[in-house]
């Protein structure tokens, strides 16, 4: 988890490599909708032009299969999911029918200032449509209304660890596998 900018997809590849496991992010599933042209990227297209969230209904749907799916093929590292407390309570819901469960929910904490500069250098690199200076300050806003309190039901279920992920991306990635060390010893 963490804010727009944060590195869950950089860190999500590096662990996925390195854990042999599925790098499951909704952001890169929905654009890959968006680019084919589907009836589920037409109807979330502009929602995400705009940075707000697609629905909790829309989103549970597209994960719920995937998510499963790895968990029978050896685990997985979701990245940008769940982002509202309905979708943690609804992915409990799903984990527990097939016996699953998060082994360490991982918050990657960086300041605003460097989040914006991060999402524009990859709005010159990539031109993703979402990176634009008005749809990023939205995206850190919905993320701070409606993500940000997620910290506190990860905290009380004891599965969260907050990461400095200001560092370079090796520096982050170490810290990640040392958290991820700390929690589940091999
Ligand atoms: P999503 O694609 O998940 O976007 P996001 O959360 O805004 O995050 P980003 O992908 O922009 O950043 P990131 O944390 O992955 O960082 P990255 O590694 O790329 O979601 C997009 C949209 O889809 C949402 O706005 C919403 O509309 C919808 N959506 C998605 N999930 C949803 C859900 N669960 N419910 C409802 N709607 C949902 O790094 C960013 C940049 O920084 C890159 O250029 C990278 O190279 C660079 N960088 C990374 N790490 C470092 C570092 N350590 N130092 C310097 N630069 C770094
Ligand atoms: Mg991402």
């Amino acid at each position: 988890m963490g804010p727009p900018g944060s590195g869950k997809g950089t860190q999500g590849a590096l662990l996925a490599k390195d854990l042999g496991i599925e790098h499951i992010a909704v952001g890169d599933l929905l654009r890959a909708e968006v680019d084919a042209g589907t009836s589920l990227g037409r109807q979330v297209a502009a929602t995400m032009q705009a940075g707000d969230l697609i629905s909790d209904d829309l989103i549970t749907e597209l994960m719920a299969p995937k998510v499963t799916k790895a968990a029978q093929n050896g685990g997985y590292i979701l990245d940008g999911f769940p982002r509202t407390l309905m979708q943690a309570v609804s992915a409990r819901q799903t984990a527990d029918e097939f016996n699953v469960d998060a082994d360490i929910v991982i918050w990657l904490d960086v300041s605003p200032q460097a989040l914006i500069a991060r999402l524009a250098g990859r709005a010159g690199e990539q031109g993703r449509a979402d990176d634009t200076a008005e749809t990023i300050s939205r995206r850190l806003q919905v993320y701070e209304e409606a993500t940000r309190p997620l910290l506190d039901y990860y905290q009380g279920r004891g599965l969260l660890a907050t990461v400095d992920a200001s560092g370079d991306t090796s520096d982050v990635h170490a810290a990640v596998m040392a958290a991820i060390g700390q929690r589940l010893p091999a």
